[in-house]
């Protein structure tokens, strides 16, 4: 197990020292939430994950969903080990990030997860530790946080460099996710959120739901929000999802993984456009604050 973190970790510092070299390496740590569950959060961090992986990005996810992680379901895996088994055996992180398919690299939840919120400071040293061990080994982090969002879960979020809110054109779903940008925004209101319109029924769907959220938004809590795209609803999705297979791979011209690899575009335009400097270490010292308080 050791021979296969090595491994890994060697695997990743190859391709720092050689494609990378001189070149200043930033992780960006993004959260993607929503309001109401079951809305397409998961399948969005994983195809999205992948999308970046082709656009030669080196991408993380850690499956934070206290309710049900499941990101190694979706990816057609069985995981090994968890971020639980992490902090609570005190494992090495290379040792529990798991190769996923396309070489994305991921670390399962696993159950007792909700425990890692409450760590007491000898793990949460631990846990720091690993979690500084990623740096310049990643361009993106992203939290998948389910729909539970607890208040100690809420840390992570908090100290995200960047959520992206993900909602459907349904009424109570962009009810709930106008709840979670109100919540954020008073936490944390220079915070910059994305938003993705999933399982739309059209564009004009899509963009009628988007001009909704980031209208009110904007007038009631004084919130710029960025539109970042609609994915169709599209029966490849749950086809894909019963084939434990990404659908971006799964079918690769479907309209969902068309839509997908359009936000991907985008995000990284802008992201070139932005290019602010985010590193682990600023993640880490939000978080560090949150959880003294
Ligand atoms: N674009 C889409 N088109 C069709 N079906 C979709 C789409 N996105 C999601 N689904 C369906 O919704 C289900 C739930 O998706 P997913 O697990 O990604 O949601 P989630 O927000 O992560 O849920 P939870 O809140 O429980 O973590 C999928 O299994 C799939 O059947
Ligand atoms: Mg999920």
């Amino acid at each position: 197990m050791n021979d296969q973190a090595d491994a890994l970790r060697n695997k990743m510092t190859r391709a720092n020292t050689t494609s990378e070299k001189n070149r200043e390496i930033n992780t960006k740590v993004i959260a993607v939430v929503s309001g109401k569950g079951g809305v397409g959060k998961s399948n969005f961090v994983v195809n999205f994950s992948l999308g970046l992986q082709n656009s030669k990005k080196r991408v993380l996810i850690i499956d934070l969903d206290i309710g049900m992680a499941n990101i190694d379901i979706l990816l057609g895996q069985t995981s090994t080990y968890s971020i639980v088994d992490m902090i609570q055996k005190e494992m090495s992180i290379w040792s529990v990030i798991e190769n996923g398919p396309s070489g994305l690299s991921y670390i399962a939840g696993g159950s007792g997860l909700a425990d890692i919120f409450e760590m007491d400071s000898g793990k949460a040293d631990f846990f720091y530790r690993q979690i500084e061990s990623l740096t310049k080994e990643f361009d993106y982090i992203f939290f998948d946080m389910g729909a539970g969002v607890t208040s100690s879960s809420f840390h992570f979020l908090l100290s995200s460099h960047e959520v992206i809110l993900v909602t459907t054109p349904e009424p109570t779903s962009i009810t709930d996710a106008y709840g979670m940008v109100k919540y954020i925004n008073l936490k944390e209101p220079e915070l910059p959120i994305s938003m993705i319109v999933n399982r739309a029924r059209s564009t004009k769907d899509g963009k009628h739901t988007s001009q909704n959220v980031l209208n009110v938004t904007k007038r009631f809590l004084n919130k710029d929000i960025r539109f970042l795209a609609t994915l169709p609803d599209d029966e490849v999705v749950w086809k894909a999802v019963r084939a434990q297979q990404p659908f971006y791979l799964y079918a690769p011209r479907s309209k969902a993984s068309q839509a997908i690899q359009k936000a991907v575009d985008r995000y990284l335009l802008d992201g070139v456009k932005g290019n602010e400097s985010k590193s682990i270490q600023s993640f880490l010292s939000k978080l560090k604050g949150f959880i003294v308080q």
